[in-house]
């Protein structure tokens, strides 16, 4: 071969790498996509603990994301502070779990028409001890 030949095959060469490194990595992304892009929770429940403090959970589990950072409540979502009256620790809990249960009382028909936009999520992949520290710290929230 000559030298320009040589230089023309060691280019080509390259491209081809590349193509297949671009291709690999491609690949990788798709395959890691699902669980980046599952239900809020979902993604992080490995790493969420009963160990870490309530005010990190409810942060971790997105409930500030609609109650806002002091869950007083936004224009998404109610306040969850003086929630006491209405909840026991087990209800709660259910409730967490599975909030379609709920939605029919007379209560949640008001709240469901005050924030249209949102729906309060079901957290049934969740730790229950996770939940249930959770539930401890809405039940002591007051203002
Ligand atoms: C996507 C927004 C959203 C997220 C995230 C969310 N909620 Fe809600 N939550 C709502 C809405 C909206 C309601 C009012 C009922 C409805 O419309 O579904 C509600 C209602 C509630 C209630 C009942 C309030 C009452 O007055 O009895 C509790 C308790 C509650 N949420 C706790 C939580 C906790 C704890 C988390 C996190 C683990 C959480 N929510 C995450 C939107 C959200």
């Amino acid at each position: 071969m000559t030298k320009p030949q040589i230089w023309v095959a060691t280019v080509l060469v390259l491209f081809f790498a590349l193509y297949i490194l671009e291709i690999s990595t491609k690949r990788t992304d798709e395959q890691e996509k699902p669980a980046a892009t599952t239900a809020m929770g979902q993604q992080s429940s490995s790493q969420i603990s009963a160990d870490q403090p309530p005010e990190k959970l409810v942060a971790s589990l997105g409930c500030t994301g609609c109650h806002g950072g002091d869950l007083t409540g936004t224009a998404m979502a109610p306040s969850l502070h003086s929630i006491k009256p209405n909840w026991s620790r087990q209800r709660l809990i259910n409730f967490l779990r599975n909030p379609e249960s709920y939605m029919s009382s007379s209560r949640f028909k008001e709240l469901r028409a005050k924030y249209p936009n949102e729906i309060m999520p079901s957290f049934s992949n969740i730790d229950v001890k996770v939940l249930g520290k959770v539930a401890d710290y809405l039940i002591s929230l007051k203002k």
